[in-house]
């Protein structure tokens, strides 16, 4: 029997022992320790727009209801019938306006959580029965930050502005609550989900893994840890190259990107790409970014959607941010790509990720994409050819690991200390009891 507290000290820069992933008791550590501790997103704001609707929030062998109760406020239940514990919704989403009904025995409850329907309820004449209050469903705390609604099972967690410093501040600037969901899919795979979260959280893997990235430039990974229990990544050099000038480069990089990830680098950015084809051809890479820069905002307002007002070239430079213990936010001008991951509670060692794809639009032309769930990676296939070739990674890395030989993970210490860090703050987590 591996124990994950067994490996608790062999935890390096360059090195995680294999406890960290395939301990036989990190599943149950991760259920008692680290779940019911965090802030983590449960969902979308847009995905809850009317009075009434609800999201079913399931974290391992959790779930939530993520109710909006009125036009300002939403509250989170714990999805647990208090008569015999029947879980009430099983859907992922609809709406309980007139009340949470449970289709065991016909309980219902306001959207208080209070109990308001009990049939037969002189049944229980001569019997104690629970005070009323006290049958109440259970509300772990929630609050709001970019644009997505978070909770909390600990009572006594930091507010969730507090738990989110200092990566909050320095996202703050993208406006993420202006942003609205382009597109939404979930995929669930074959692998713990923190080998999912570990293809995400560091740039060193784009010469193997996104290999068309190289003739532009180079990401450097090297990531900043003085964020808390959080941390960032990123930094992309665009490098001379002998056939395409600083224009070229730009656009042709640009071009790649959006093409690949039908994200991030959307119309407004593409259009104002364009135009930097148009600038004089001594220009350099300074005259690129100044020009482009000034017309992004340009193509963004000419589509009636708002700029980031406070958002400064500076905060372009952390292009991924790990906000712990699973989201992965990258932010860009036009949206961004924000990451969730989770284990799978009906398969040990297999995951779901949520992928939700922001963009800005002009008031009313938000859409309301479908939430599409692949349940295979080969369903996946045409749906975003460059996070294709991250997941192309994940069932070899499962497989990989699960041999005998496999003694951890060796980390480049400069271009993957994010990795690092996230174990280190997982210590932090599991070791307390
Ligand atoms: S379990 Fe919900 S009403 Fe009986
Ligand atoms: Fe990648």
């Amino acid at each position: 029997m591996t124990s994950y507290l067994d490996g608790i000290d062999a935890l390096r820069h360059e090195f995680i022992p294999a406890s960290d992933y395939i301990a036989e008791d990190l599943p149950r550590l991760e259920r008692e320790r680290l779940w019911p501790k965090v802030w983590q997103v449960a969902c979308r704001l847009e995905e809850i727009p009317n009075v009434g609707d609800f999201v079913n929030y399931e974290i391992d062998t959790e779930s939530f209801l993520i109710v909006r109760v009125s036009d300002d406020e939403i509250r989170a239940f714990y999805n647990v019938c208090s008569h015999r514990g029947r879980r009430l919704k099983t859907a992922y989403n609809g709406n309980v306006a007139k009340g949470i009904a449970c289709r065991f025995h016909a309980w219902r409850f306001d959207l208080e959580g209070k109990v308001t329907y009990i049939p037969n309820e002189e049944g229980w004449e001569g019997c104690q029965m629970p005070e009323r209050d006290s049958l109440a469903l259970i509300q772990p705390r929630v609050d709001i930050w970019g644009g997505a609604v978070w909770l909390t099972m600990n009572p006594d967690s930091p507010p969730l502005r507090e738990f989110l410093s200092p990566a909050a501040e320095r996202l703050d600037p993208f406006d993420l609550n202006d942003c609205r969901t382009l597109w939404y899919k979930v995929l669930h795979f074959p692998v713990d989900w923190k080998f999912v979260l570990e293809a995400f959280v560091e740039a060193y893997h784009t010469e193997g893994t996104h290999p068309q990235l190289n003739r532009f430039g180079y990401t450097s990974g090297a990531g900043e840890l003085d964020q808390g229990i959080h941390s960032t990544h990123g930094s992309y050099t665009l490098v001379p190259s002998d056939d395409l000038d600083p224009r070229q480069r730009w656009h042709e990089r640009m071009k790649s990107l959006s093409e690949d990830l039908y994200s991030m680098f959307l119309e407004p950015c593409m259009a104002a790409s364009e135009r930097v084809l148009t600038l004089p051809e001594d220009s350099t890479d300074a005259d690129v970014f100044t020009n482009y820069w000034k017309w992004h905002r340009e193509e963004i307002e000419a589509r009636g959607q708002k700029w980031p007002e406070n958002l400064t070239p500076a905060d372009m430079a952390s292009t991924a941010w790990q906000i712990f213990p699973n989201t992965s936010i990258l932010p860009t001008v036009d949206g961004g790509l924000w990451y969730r991951f989770r284990p799978d509670p009906e398969k040990p060692g297999h995951s779901i990720m949520d992928v939700w794809a922001l963009a800005r639009f002009a008031p009313g032309e938000e859409p309301r994409p479908p939430r599409e769930v692949y349940a295979t990676l080969e369903s996946f296939k045409g749906q975003c050819p460059f996070l294709e070739q991250d997941f192309a990674n994940l069932l070899a890395v499962q497989q990989g690991t699960r041999s005998r030989i496999w003694k951890g993970v060796n980390l480049n210490p400069r271009e993957e200390t994010t990795v690092y860090h996230f174990h280190k703050a997982m210590r932090q987590y599991l070791a307390e009891d």
